[in-house]
């Protein structure tokens, strides 16, 4: 059912300071910041040989990181992103088993343009989980 890891995410109080951080200490090619108003959040991603960290900054009042900063000031993993064919045929299937999908359930465009859902972390030893299409 699970494809590749697409993304694992790290929440950060400072986009800016987080981007210099993975660019110019760490070596990372790092994307153009995107606002994301429908997640709450802006976003960076910095692209690895094998896979995606996306950096989460959050965006507005309501954004759903605002609680996870409070708790983790200088930022932390937020979610991990895993690969599905079919999206809808794995949330029914999750749905099926007690898996809390987060949300109404009806998958949201990503940050990549394509669908995405949320599981509950109590659901899965305690990570995030978002599952995107491809
Ligand atoms: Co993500």
């Amino acid at each position: 059912m699970l494809g590749r890891v697409n993304h694992i995410a790290i929440a950060v109080p400072d986009l800016g300071v987080a981007t210099t951080t993975y660019r110019d200490t760490l070596g990372a090619r790092v994307s153009q910041a995107q606002a994301l108003p429908e997640h709450g959040v802006t976003v960076v991603f910095v692209e690895l040989p094998n896979t995606k960290v996306e950096l989460l900054e959050p965006l507005g009042p309501d954004s759903p990181i605002a609680a996870f900063l409070e708790k983790n000031p200088s930022g932390g993993m937020h979610h991990i992103c895993y690969e599905v064919d079919d999206i809808i045929a794995v949330r029914d299937k999750l749905k099926a088993v007690g898996a809390r999908v987060l949300g109404d359930g009806t998958p949201k465009t990503g940050a990549h343009g394509k669908p995405v859902l949320f599981l509950h972390p109590k659901d899965f030893n305690g990570t995030l989980v978002e599952l995107e299409q491809v």
